[in-house]
C-alpha cells in the first residue's frame, strides 16, 4: 500500500529547513508497514515528521545540526528524558496543546502544531516507538 506522500508534503511545507531529500526518499518508497498502533508505524510517522532531523539520529536531543543557528537545542526524547516520566496521555497533551505537563510552552522550532495534525492512533504509534528506543544521555545523538 502506498501512503504518506500528501502527509509528507504537509510536513515538508511546514519544515522547509530540514534535510528534505531524506524525508522525500522515505516517503517515495512503498510503505512496508501497516498503518496502526504499532511502534513500526510510529517509526514511519516519526521519519515523515523529521523527529530525528532535529532530535538527533538517536533522539537524545541537543544542538540541531541541520538547523538555523538561532534555534535552541532539541529535547531528549529517549526514555532517559521527560518521556521516561510522562504518561502517554501527558505526551499526547503536550503535542496537542504545545504545553508540557508543568505548563511550560514548547519553544520554537518544535513544530507541535504540525505534529498535532496526527490522528490519535498515529500519536499512539509514535509514543510506542519513542518508548522502544534505548535511553541515551542528553545530547549524545
Ligand atoms: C524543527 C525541529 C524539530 C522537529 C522536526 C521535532 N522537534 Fe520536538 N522539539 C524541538 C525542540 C527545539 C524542542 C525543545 C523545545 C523546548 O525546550 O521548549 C523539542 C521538544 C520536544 C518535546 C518536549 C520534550 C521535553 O522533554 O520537554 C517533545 C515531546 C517533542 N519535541 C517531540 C517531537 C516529536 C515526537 C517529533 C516528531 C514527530 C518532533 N519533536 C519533531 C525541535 C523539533
Amino acid at each position: 500500500m502506498r501512503y504518506g506522500i500528501s502527509r509528507a508534503l504537509l510536513f515538508l511545507g511546514a519544515l522547509p529547513l530540514l534535510p528534505a531529500e531524506r524525508l522525500r526518499d522515505s516517503a517515495a518508497k512503498p510503505m512496508s508497514v501497516t498503518p496502526g498502533g504499532s511502534k513500526e508505524y510510529g517509526l514511519y510517522m516519526a521519519t515523515l515528521a523529521g523527529c530525528r532531523a532535529c532530535h538527533g539520529p538517536g533522539l537524545s536531543g541537543g544542538k540541531i545540526e541541520a538547523g538555523d543557528p538561532s534555534w535552541g537545542p532539541a529535547a531528549n526524547l529517549t526514555p532517559s528524558g521527560n518521556l521516561g516520566k510522562w504518561s502517554e496521555a501527558e505526551f499526547v497533551q503536550t503535542i496537542r496543546t504545545g504545553k508540557r505537563p508543568d505548563g511550560s510552552p514548547l519553544r520554537e522550532p518544535m513544530p507541535w502544531k504540525t505534529i498535532a495534525n496526527m490522528s490519535d492512533e498515529e500519536l499512539h504509534a509514535v509514543w510506542l516507538y519513542l518508548q522502544s528506543v534505548p535511553p541515551r544521555p542528553y545530547g549524545t545523538h
